[in-house]
Order: structure tokens, then sequence, then C-alpha cells
């Protein structure tokens, strides 16, 4: 019997998976789950016999997929999955998979919490903005960014986004203006919201030079990767600009930094807390696992990230 292995060191909520166990049984799969882990090691052993794993944030680096000697597929219930060894998985003919848009919701939500907590000085009683009549920047229009600027549109905000791989008709469609030019997004808006994957092109990018064009009172809420920062050269703009405010959902690994010069200024969440709501659990783990069932039954491999 084939097994499904839920690998997840920040467990989804309770009720999602005992729908996903529901999924999997149902199709008469073995299912199992392997939660807070706290070595890599752990989780090394626990694949072994696995022929499907459905993980979040977990790293399935070339040692998991070496020792997890039956797996057919992994299915990265989220969207980013900058943290799965693709090559490693293509070389033994393992299909990767992500859950486009299932958790999308929790994480555009997420950015106005964020936004609102730092704009008004942390709720310390002091004179905050508002941000009826600003101009947000969505870097990145995908699922996230689409919801984040339909949000957006409901606080009064004027809404921009940049994002090349989609066409201008599809961001005009949903009444947002678009930006051909990156450099032109950063320099009008005062909000920049990032919404981009972590790959070798995008490692970095949001640097000094892009960061420093943004205007007075400027404020940048990353939800997508610390990884994607030049954090040397936002240290050097935080140091240089006393209006500046950044708001993360990841600690960057310069938060100490913050924490002894910057008090006031950035909120980083303790633990990647975009997509952890109910919905988002459910909506993402069961796609995980008719996802797998589909691949199972059908040899469906819609949503497939390696090839
Ligand atoms: C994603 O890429 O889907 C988000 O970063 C969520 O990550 P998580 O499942 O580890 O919370």
């Amino acid at each position: 019997m084939k097994k499904v292995l839920v690998a997840t060191e920040k467990p989804f909520a309770k009720a999602a998976v005992e729908s996903i166990k529901q999924i999997v049984e149902g199709a008469g799969y073995e299912f199992k789950t392997f939660e807070k882990y706290t070595t890599q090691e752990e989780l090394i052993q626990a694949v072994a016999d696995a022929n499907a794993l459905i993980i979040r944030s977990d790293i399935v680096d070339s040692k998991v997929i070496e020792a997890a000697k039956n797996l057919e597929i992994v299915v990265r219930a989220g969207a980013g999955y900058d943290n799965i060894d693709l090559a490693a998985c293509s070389k033994r003919g393992i299909v990767a998979m992500n859950t486009p848009g299932q958790n999308a919701n929790a994480v555009a939500e997420l950015v106005f919490g964020m936004v609102i907590y730092l704009i008004r000085n942390q709720f310390d009683g002091s004179t905050g903005v508002e941000l009826r009549n600003k101009k947000l920047g969505i870097h990145g229009y995908g699922y996230i960014g689409k919801i984040v600027a339909l949000i957006a549109k409901g606080f009064g905000m004027k809404v921009y986004a940049y994002d090349p791989f989609v066409d201008r008709v599809l961001i005009e469609n949903d009444g947002v203006k678009y930006e051909s030019k990156l450099e032109d997004l950063y320099t009008k808006c005062q909000y920049i919201s990032l919404h981009v994957p972590a790959n070798e092109k995008t490692k970095k990018s949001i640097n000094y030079d892009l960061l420093k064009l943004m205007p007075e009172g400027a404020c940048l809420i990353n939800t997508a990767r610390k990884e994607i920062i030049d954090e040397e050269g936002m240290l050097k703009l935080f140091e240089e600009r006393k209006d500046i405010k950044y708001a993360s959902d990841i600690q960057p690994d310069c938060a100490a930094v913050f924490a002894e010069k910057y008090k006031g200024r950035y909120y980083f969440t303790p633990k990647k807390t975009g997509a952890q709501t109910h919905e988002a659990n459910n909506n993402a783990g069961l796609a995980a696992a008719n996802q797998i069932v589909n691949f199972f039954k059908n040899g469906d491999k819609t949503f497939q990230v390696n090839k």
C-alpha cells in the first residue's frame, strides 16, 4: 500500500490534518504524520518508506531525496518551492508540485495587519499615519498580489503593480496601474509589498539602489522570502534615512542589528505566519492531498514545478 507522509515542522491545524487523512485513506492509501521535528536528521529518517510527501517550508534537499527510496511525489502545500531541491527530484523522476493560490488570502491579509501595526507605531499611543489615498506598489502580481490589490482598494489606496510575467491588460483589468519599470514603482509608492519568489534571479535583488528610491515615510512589507532582500543595502539605508520602516513575515539574518539600532521602525514575525490560518491550512493541505491522489490514480501532473 502506498504511504503518504505529512512532514511538517510547523504543523497544519488539527482539522486540516484530519481532512487530509480522510482524503488519503479514502483513496486507499496509508496516512502518517511527522510533525514538530527539530533536526533535519529526523526528517531524513522519517521519509525512508514514504511514496508521497506533503510538506510546508520543510527542507527537502538532496539528502532527504536520497533517503526517500520509494518517493514518487512531493507536494509543497503552499506557493514557494525554493525549499525543494528540484534537480535532485528530477534526477530520480520524482514529481514536485506546489498548490498555487491556496494560501494567498491569508498572506494578503497579513500584509495589512503588519503595515498598520507598524505605521500606527506598534499601537504605542503616539500619532501614526493612514493608508487612505496613499500609493501602494505591488512587486509581483500573482495570486497574493492580486488579493493585496483588492484589499488595498478597500482602504482607499492608489494601487500600482510591477510584474514582468503578467500581461499589462490583466493588471489594468483589476483597476491597478501597470508599471513597466521596477524603479518607477519604488519611486512612486510610499508602501511596497513584495510578492516575488526566491530564485537565482531575485535573491538580494531588493537592494540599496532600489530601496533608496522610495519616497519620504516609506514602508516596505515583505511576506515573500528574506533571501530576496540585500540586507547590507537595507541596513545602509536604515542608517541614512530615519523615515524608512520595514515589516517582514520572517526574521532577517540581521534581526539583531535592527533590535539594537532601529527600535520602532520594524516589525518581524517570530515565525513565518503568512499562511498560518485555519482556512489556508485547510485549502493548501487538502489541495496537496487531492493532487497526490490524482497523481497516483490518474497520473495527473497539473502543478508540477520540476521537469
Ligand atoms: C508559501 O510559500 O506558501 C508560504 O511562504 C507559506 O509557508 P508555510 O507553509 O511554511 O507557512
